[in-house]
């Protein structure tokens, strides 16, 4: 019997891996995958709660997918990822049609938990957080076409960040043992994949200890980096209070690792930095981006950073707007704060206000847009080397990225037989999220 799932993925990077590791579980039992929810056995909804908005997102796709579900009822429509975690029991109850609710750390019980949803119409909660991290479930032939992939190289995050959710609903921290990580990047390769990602909250912290051996970032990032057939390596995301020497040592030492980092920074005034719980001062950030650029002049500098935290005034925003005029980003993620039940920051007072927190945004967004446009400018006439990654969405062209992580596209004819490939391309044009080029040779 043919038996079709649907996986809806929202947030993260973590969060597109797990849907993988999922539909490779499912694929191994015998499913296969569709496009379309509405001919599907099985529907997934993976979610995430680091702010109120993909919560919302998240609501709003489960209340459409419960009425699919009341035409089609045989179809299995279950909640998983980090907004099952922190409101498994809720949601059961608000969407009566769902059948299971699974935490990101129980992602393994997928199985289990399908089965008896199928077999036995029970409904499941599966919300532990001290399960280990997953060992992927390896469907041969899954990555083959992609280019691009990521490793989790571990769970969870130890640090509670005043504002942060995440800690509650991923668990502590827990690194994945080297020769798995490897293993499963080995096997990337031999599917075609050119690039990997290390994801983790907070890479930095990785660290394997056994009787005879110590791993800590720096040396996965070497290990991993040297495979041969790996084209570029990746990672997100670092902490700048855990930005060690060896790893910004390690951007002038790996020649697989990109020019490329994203450091978060969230806020720019101390004061705040204080109340955020960050570990590190406006001055200690700057200081780290001019140490990166000392050991790779060319490295690109993307961030996160927030706007209306409690009690934030207009003196500590014009430190958040300083930090990004002396730092010139090659690009940002802005938010505003919201409010996570259970974080310290919610219980803190007072609020900004709405208006005062978009206004704030938007000078920040258009002083970014002009930053970031300048950048991409600067590089017309030059040539780049991109990895090919497949057609672009503009008719008779591709994409790639530049090792500095700026999406190029440029016309080919014969483009297909460049897919997973580097090639050297001259910037011809520069929009604001991305590049025009052609090839050269
Ligand atoms: N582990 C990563 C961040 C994960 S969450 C790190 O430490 O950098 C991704 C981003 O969401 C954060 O960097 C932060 O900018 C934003 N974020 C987290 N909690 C938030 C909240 N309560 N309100 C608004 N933005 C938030
Ligand atoms: Fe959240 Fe801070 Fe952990 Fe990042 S480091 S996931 S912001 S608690
Ligand atoms: Fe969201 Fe969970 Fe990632 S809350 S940002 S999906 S870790």
């Amino acid at each position: 019997m043919d038996r079709k799932f649907f996986i809806k993925t929202f947030g993260c990077q973590m969060n597109v891996y797990d849907s993988d590791y999922m539909a490779q579980c499912l694929i191994n039992m015998g499913w296969s995958s569709t496009n379309n929810p509405e001919e599907a056995d099985l529907v997934l909804v993976n979610t995430c709660t680091v702010r109120a908005k993909p919560e919302q997102k998240a609501s709003t796709t489960l209340g459409r997918l419960s009425r699919l579900k009341k035409k089609r009822p045989h179809m299995i429509l279950g909640v998983v990822g980090c907004l099952a975690q922190e409101k498994g029991e809720e949601l059961m109850e608000r969407f009566p049609l769902l059948d299971f609710a699974v935490g990101p750390r129980e992602i393994a019980q997928i199985k289990e938990t399908i089965t008896k949803a199928m077999e036995k119409k029970e409904r499941v909660v599966a919300l532990d957080l001290d399960e280990p991290p997953p060992e992927p479930d390896n469907c041969p032939g899954y990555f083959q076409g992609r280019v691009t992939a990521f490793i989790s190289i571990m769970q969870g995050c130890n640090n509670f960040c005043s504002y942060c959710i995440v800690p509650y609903v991923r668990g502590r921290e827990a690194s994945r043992a080297p020769q798995q990580i490897l293993q499963e990047a080995r096997s990337l390769l031999r599917q075609g994949v050119r690039e990997i990602t290390l994801l983790g909250q907070n890479v930095n912290s990785y660290l394997w200890e056994s009787d005879k051996e110590r791993w800590d970032f720096p040396r996965l990032l070497r290990e991993v980096g040297g495979l041969p057939g790996l084209l570029r390596l990746r990672f997100t995301t670092s902490h700048p209070k855990d930005l060690s020497e060896g790893l910004i040592a390690s951007f002038g030492q790996i020649e697989t690792l990109c020019p490329h980092i994203h450091l978060p920074f969230q806020a720019g005034s101390n004061r705040v930095l204080e109340l955020m719980k960050r570990g590190y001062t406006k001055e200690d950030y700057i200081e780290l981006i001019e140490n990166l650029r000392s050991v790779r002049p060319e490295i690109a500098i993307t961030a996160d950073v927030m706007v209306g935290f409690p009690g934030e005034t207009d003196e500590d925003f014009h430190h958040t707007m300083d930090l990004i005029q002396q730092v010139e980003f090659d690009g940002l993620f802005s938010f505003k704060y919201s409010d996570r039940a259970g974080t310290l920051a919610a219980t803190m007072e007072p609020k900004v206000p709405e208006e005062e927190k978009a206004e704030r945004l938007k000078i920040l967004q258009e002083f970014q847009k002009q930053v970031t446009f300048e950048k991409n400018k600067r590089l017309i006439g030059k040539t780049v080397k991109v990895l090919v990654e497949g057609p672009s969405r503009r008719k008779g062209q591709y994409m790639g990225r530049t090792p500095t992580n700026k999406i190029v596209n440029f016309p080919a004819t014969e483009g297909n037989s460049l897919v997973g490939k580097e090639v050297t391309l001259k910037i011809k044009r520069a929009n604001l999220n991305s590049l025009i080029g052609s090839l050269l040779n």
